[in-house]
């Protein structure tokens, strides 16, 4: 169908051309002057143009009358400036053709508000809304804007497996793949272990939780690269920060320290925020209006503030002299819960804060140890709201202190005789950072429940569509 889209319609009104557009119907109300006006909607923007249906139309009393929020039209006339205050201009309809009417006492979203929980049961249609066609727009930029920074400072886009034999965390956060039969096992007869030789891949497999051991082996060979993909942590966490399936962008620079990762970063992120501020002005206008009153004031600050670059060490005797009762006390050597991540970016430093120099018991494995013996050359980048945005680190490049970590752990160096290789032959100082994608939506968005910045949420218990 030749049709043109409503937003070009709306960014350069073509004033007495005529013109199809097509969409869904999001209300219609009935002139006394004989004709009813149709709000149409067709996801390319965030507005809808005013379509005027004449009583004369040969369709009206049968058709457009019973033309109810949902039905999906095509209209075919002609743009006219508008006689009413509200619109500059609207679509005299020559012909209005019904695809498919909708019917008002079944249709989910009717005219009423409806909260976002209700919308999650039928997220089907959600995107219909004003906030979740806001929402997939906003990720849509922040994908493209994803790909324009890392391709202009020439990194490579790389794709990563998502079925792996290797806990890239080391949390045991993994859900499994397997085509065994769950109710009849194959164990071996002296140890009872299952027999994972007799599954799919002849060994142990699940879904990845982050590309970057793969990631890695790409940057010590082509230098700076990164993954765009989704991944998958079974960790039970209900809250509105955490999901079972999420994206993540992980760049892996070879040649690079921590203070290049931070550099990267922390100019990414910049990045992103001035790209949402240029490029989805009216849908951040909507969640400005509607749904966090400080989104595009943040957005604006952050787009060319300085992050501050604080040490673990740093962050704990702040927080422990804050005076400040937080539910989980903090002591050197536990990890920065959410409310202490709040409490850095929202009220001490009231902005972005870059942490580095964790100790080695909270991170990974593959991260660089550091001359004091007790920490490791890592970081995360806080923002206010979300919290952890960014978790990152140099990686260790040297095969002795990696391997001793590696057992030091519990696990066997052998399992990752192939990482341990980029260590062998011609190491090199290399580092990375991995920024989830949704906490980066719902940070742009302001919107409060990550399940809402995904079009289908996967989390504990939730897998419908
Ligand atoms: O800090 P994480 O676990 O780091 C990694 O996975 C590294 N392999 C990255 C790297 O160095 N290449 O996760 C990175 C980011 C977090 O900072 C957070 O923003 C997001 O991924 N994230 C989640 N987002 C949504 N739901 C979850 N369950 C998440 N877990 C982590
Ligand atoms: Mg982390």
């Amino acid at each position: 169908m030749k049709r043109t889209l409503i937003h070009q319609v709306l960014q350069s009104p073509a004033l007495g051309s005529d013109i199809t557009v097509a969409g869904w119907v999001r209300t219609r109300r009935d002139s006394k002057g004989g004709f009813s006006f149709i709000e149409l909607n067709d996801g390319s923007c965030f507005g809808n143009l005013q379509v005027i249906a004449d009583a004369k139309l040969s369709n009206y009393e049968t058709e457009v009358v019973k033309l109810f929020p949902g039905s999906s039209v095509v209209v075919q006339g002609k743009l006219v400036a508008s006689q009413g205050a509200e619109q500059a201009f609207e679509l005299a309809a020559a012909n209005v053709k019904v695809l498919g009417f909708c019917e008002p006492t079944e249709y989910p979203l009717g005219k009423q508000r409806i909260s976002f929980e209700r919308l999650r049961e039928v997220a089907h249609l959600r995107a219909r809304t004003n906030s979740f066609g806001a929402v997939a727009r906003v990720r849509n930029a922040l994908a493209f804007a994803t790909h324009k920074f890392f391709q202009d400072r020439h990194f490579l886009y790389l794709h990563t497996p998502i079925i792996t034999a290797s806990d890239c965390e080391g949390a045991g956060e993994m859900f499994q793949v397997t085509t065994l039969p769950l109710d009849k096992l194959p164990r071996d007869p002296e140890t009872q272990q299952i027999d994972y030789k007799l599954d799919f891949f002849g060994k142990r497999a699940s879904l990845t939780v982050s590309g970057q051991l793969e990631g890695e082996t790409y940057a010590c060979a082509l230098g700076d690269i990164y993954t765009f993909g989704p991944t998958f942590r079974a960790e039970n966490s209900n809250t509105r920060r955490h999901l079972a399936e999420f994206w993540m962008i992980e760049p892996e620079m070879a040649f690079a320290d921590l203070a290049d990762d931070a550099d990267l970063a922390e100019d990414y992120l910049r990045f992103l925020f001035r790209y949402v501020l240029e490029h989805c002005q009216e849908d951040l206008k909507f969640f400005n209006d509607r749904i966090d009153k400080t989104v595009t004031q943040t957005l604006t600050s952050l787009a060319d503030s300085q992050f501050r670059r604080i040490t673990y060490t740093e962050a704990v005797d702040i927080l422990k002299a804050s005076g400040k009762t937080f539910e989980f006390p903090v002591e050197w050597g536990s990890d920065l819960q959410s409310e202490h991540e709040r409490y850095l970016t929202e009220e001490h430093f009231k902005g972005p804060v870059t942490v580095t120099g964790y100790p080695k018991q909270i991170k990974a494995f593959y991260m660089r140890q550091n001359d004091d013996g007790n920490t490791v050359a890592a970081m995360d980048v806080l923002l206010p709201n979300v919290g952890e945005i960014i978790g990152g680190s140099q990686r260790e490049e040297r095969l002795d202190r990696l391997e001793a970590r590696i057992r030091e752990i519990g696990f066997d160096p052998k399992d990752y005789w192939w990482y341990c290789d980029l260590r062998r032959f011609g190491s090199v100082p290399h580092a990375g950072f991995g920024l989830g994608f949704e906490r980066m939506v719902q940070f742009c968005t302001g919107m409060h429940n990550i399940r809402d910045v995904i079009p289908y949420p996967r989390a504990p218990g939730s897998v419908e569509f």
